[in-house]
């Protein structure tokens, strides 16, 4: 299993190209099964996810045809995606189980083919997760469900109705799946406390290019009038605003000075307003965003997570790495997942002095980090421990490294190329 090597103290410089939305691209994949015509999605990463979301997709019958592979694997990956008639309407355990994401093509299959049998995600690292939401939203519109041999079996063979769904609290999977299979139901669909996420107005933009009707794109509230089909398009996936952050908090960590090209500013949200109160400096450039912390000592911040304006969960581990080298406390909130501190153990291995109490870490903040080996079981908490290493006296070795595979594209060249000693060690 592969490992990396972190040889830390090195302040990053350069630039870093910022990669598609993995969780743009994976719903993107899926709303291809809601038209028999092409979708072509453009500037997809190079991650073992979207590699199986195509397997999934293939699965399910879909003509995957893929190029955008030159420049050395560095352009983002172009597929086109037709799904003509399927071959099963079955989400299998085996890839359902690689990737909790795949429950996605439940909407589209339901809505286009009036069934759709999905295998339950099982436990998750970072939670239990359940898909109540998704299946509430899917018996609003008229379907009917039961569960079968760990199988989730969705079906309306005359079809799915418009109706008002409101859900009692912002799920993004649950609305990307909701939003979906409503662009080809009978009628308008209304969808109250929708998720806000810039991944969910990216599916939005997407499905209106298919010709899908839909008001409220980007606020809480979406209206779907339902379409008799959806038809071809061609879309390029906004860009990957966890991995902007991320490589964000890697200059800060290291005093460093990083260019992020190919992101956007606005993309950054609240992990800018946190990074300022850090001491860290954000601009806007014309290639995307410029940070870095030249001057002081990390500061301490408080930070709750929260659905989209707010705080993503996804930053929190790479966010406690860089509080934890601050010179004061900082208390940070989990208010997404009931269990993501897993990072907590394997950053106070390197040093770090961190408390959790219930959804709450207190990180008061050390002058150093030390390097060790260490081990994370999801993909943030693996890239918060490769954070901390860039920090950090000595060698860190973060092992299993295929958590981080499936979210950040090249991370150990993205660092190299900015000085950072870092390398891949196979075994
Ligand atoms: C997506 C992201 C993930 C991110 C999360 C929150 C993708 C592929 N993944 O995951 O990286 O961390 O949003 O920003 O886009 N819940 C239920 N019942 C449901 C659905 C969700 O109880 O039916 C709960 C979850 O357990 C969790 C919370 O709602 O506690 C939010 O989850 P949700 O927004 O649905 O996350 P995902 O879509 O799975």
């Amino acid at each position: 299993m592969d490992r990396i090597r972190i040889k830390g103290g090195v302040a990053l410089n350069g630039t870093i190209p910022i990669s598609g939305a993995k969780n743009a691209a994976l719903p993107l994949m899926a709303a291809s099964l809601l038209t028999g015509e092409a979708l072509t999605l453009s500037n997809l990463p190079h991650l073992v996810d979207i590699s199986t979301m195509v397997q999934l997709l293939a699965e399910l019958g879909v003509e995957v045809s893929m190029n955008g592979m030159t420049g050395g694997g560095h352009t983002g990956r172009v597929l086109t995606l037709t799904a003509g008639e399927p071959e099963t309407a079955t989400a299998p355990y085996d890839l359902v189980r690689k990737m909790r994401a795949s429950v996605l093509v439940m909407g589209p299959l339901l809505a286009r083919w009036g069934e759709a049998r999905v295998s339950l995600p099982g436990g998750c690292a970072i939670g239990t997760r359940p898909i109540d939401l998704h299946l509430d939203a899917f018996k609003a519109l008229g379907a009917e469900i039961e569960l079968e041999e760990g199988y989730v079996y969705a079906k309306a063979p005359k079809g799915l109705k418009g109706a008002k769904i409101l859900f009692p609290f912002v799920s993004v999977g649950a609305t990307e799946n909701a939003m979906m299979a409503a662009c080809l139901a009978d009628g308008e669909t209304i969808i109250a406390n929708a998720a806000r996420e810039p991944e969910i107005t990216d599916l939005a933009n997407c499905l209106v290019a298919m010709g899908a009707e839909i008001d409220g794109i980007g606020t809480g509230t979406l209206a779907i009038r339902g379409k008799k089909a959806l038809h071809a398009a061609h879309h390029t996936v906004i860009a990957d605003r966890i991995e902007t952050g991320t490589y964000a908090v890697a200059a800060a960590i290291t005093g460093g000075d990083v260019t992020l090209a190919n992101t956007q500013f606005e993309l950054f949200g609240a992990v800018g307003d946190i990074l300022l109160k850090t001491g860290a400096t954000v601009e806007k450039t014309d290639a995307g965003v410029r940070i870095r912390r030249d001057t002081g000592p990390v500061k301490g911040a408080d930070v709750m997570t929260e659905p989209y304006p707010g705080f993503p969960t996804d930053m929190q581990a790479q966010i406690m790495a860089l509080l934890a080298v601050s010179n004061g406390a900082s208390m940070i909130t989990e208010t997404i997942f009931e269990n993501r501190f897993m990072h907590v153990p394997e950053l106070c291995r390197m040093g770090a002095d961190i408390n959790v109490h219930g959804a709450s870490a207190i990180v008061r903040g050390v002058k150093k980090l030390s390097g060790a080996q260490t081990m994370a079981t999801d993909l943030r908490a693996s890239v918060s421990l490769v954070l901390a290493g860039l920090a950090a006296k000595g060698d860190t070795i973060v092992n299993r490294v295929y958590h981080l595979d499936r979210g950040y594209e090249r991370v150990e060249e993205k660092l190299a190329a900015c000085g950072a000693r870092v390398e891949r060690l196979q075994d």
